[in-house]
């Protein structure tokens, strides 16, 4: 693929490319941005509580956002952080999954127009496909039986992740490099060969995963001033950072991030590893939020070390901690509240409730 190109620097080689292939621009509002592009399709996703987060937060903080900073250390789609990115003085955002800090590389991260970002994304695009990738080999029913992409998307995300990789290589901005990134992984999400988690493919390839794959671009919005993004365990990153309002949102059961989104990991990384079982896993950091046992000690640990003023959690009734135990712990560190709102559950093929809605909780603690 080198040879296409060798020689042209990174910038020229889109500029190059769009000369001979020219398509439209995209010039979007705020509220577009937030509504109108994909985010992942992601268990505990905040997406469709935002009316409710944004207007507690202010009925507790005030209106004017502009001189405070919004800390959001379990970012996820990082859809919260996006919400709050023009209206703050700063947003922080964290993951312990890396496919998340990509994604929040790119929403949170970046703020400032970057040149020719749609020409990259019209080369990617357009570029001839690979044939013996990592994922076309491992996740694809035509070499390895797995099915999470069609043979043919298994091979157009190689080709377009080497390609990423091959643009940073010879000196594309980091900006561009995780816009890039970003949109390949949110890109790929919606043709995958599975309902909602990755923790198990479909038996025959449903019609979005016999698309085949476009590279739509992660549109995130331009501000003034700069943002944070961290890819660290959360108890960890507390003990270095502060500022005005913490919003937390961590998992609220045993399910492990890591492994029901393995394949976005290896997408983000595309390191090399021997993928193993039935679904090809890969190794994953395991998060003690996820588990009965240690969730309690990780939620006081937290709030011990926050130098936030205002603290916010997002957790349901059906969680690891009941109401309860979350509100008399966060009694003892400040003033505490809570506002709740009925939920429509998230749906994949691993779930075994019954009821449809479950009650969404925000813990409020103000910290003297
Ligand atoms: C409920 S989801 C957050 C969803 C997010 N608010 C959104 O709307 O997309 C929980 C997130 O916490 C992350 N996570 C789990 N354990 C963590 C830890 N110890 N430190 C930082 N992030 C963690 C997971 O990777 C996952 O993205």
């Amino acid at each position: 693929m080198v040879g296409l190109f060798i020689g042209i620097k990174g910038k020229s080689v889109a500029q190059n490319w769009s000369r001979a292939h020219s398509t439209p621009r995209y010039n979007k509002s705020k509220a577009d941005v937030l509504t109108a592009f994909q985010t992942l399709k992601y268990l505990g996703s905040k997406r469709k509580l935002i009316p409710f987060l944004e207007k507690t937060i202010k009925s507790v903080v005030g209106d004017d956002l502009s001189q405070l900073t919004f800390c959001d250390l379990f970012a996820g789609t990082g859809i919260v952080g996006r919400t709050f990115k023009s209206s703050v003085k700063e947003v922080t955002s964290n993951d312990l999954e890396y496919y998340a800090y990509v994604i929040n590389r790119n929403y949170i991260g970046n703020h400032e127009t970057i040149a020719d970002s749609q020409d990259y994304i019209d080369l990617l695009n357009r570029i001839p496909l690979e044939h013996k990738g990592f994922i076309y080999q491992n996740y694809c029913p035509g070499e390895s039986g797995r099915m999470y992409f069609s043979d043919h998307n298994g091979k157009k995300i190689d080709t377009m992740r080497k390609w990423i990789e091959w643009l940073k290589k010879i000196g594309i901005e980091d900006d561009l490099y995780f816009f890039l990134l970003a949109s390949l992984i949110e890109s790929a999400d919606t043709v995958s060969n599975v309902t909602a988690l990755y923790t198990a493919y479909l038996k025959n390839l449903i019609p979005k995963a016999q698309e085949s794959l476009i590279l739509e671009p992660a549109h995130f919005e331009t501000t003034k001033n700069t943002h944070r993004v961290f890819n660290e365990n959360a108890n960890d990153l507390i003990r270095k950072i502060s500022g005005d309002i913490l919003y937390l949102d961590p998992p609220y059961t045993c399910r492990q991030y890591g492994g029901d989104y393995h394949l976005l990991g290896t997408i983000a990384k595309y390191d090399n590893f021997v993928p193993t079982g039935i679904t090809g896993r890969r190794d994953y950091k395991r998060s003690a939020w996820a588990s009965n046992k240690s969730a309690e000690g990780q939620l006081d640990d937290l709030l011990k070390h926050a130098q936030f003023k205002y603290i916010f959690m997002s957790y349901n009734n059906e969680g690891l901690m009941l109401p309860d135990v979350i509100k008399s712990m966060m009694s003892k560190y400040g003033k505490y509240d809570v506002a709740e709102t009925e939920y429509r559950r998230f749906k994949s093929s691993a779930g075994t409730h019954k009821a449809n809605t479950t009650m969404e909780y925000l813990h409020i603690l103000e910290k003297p």
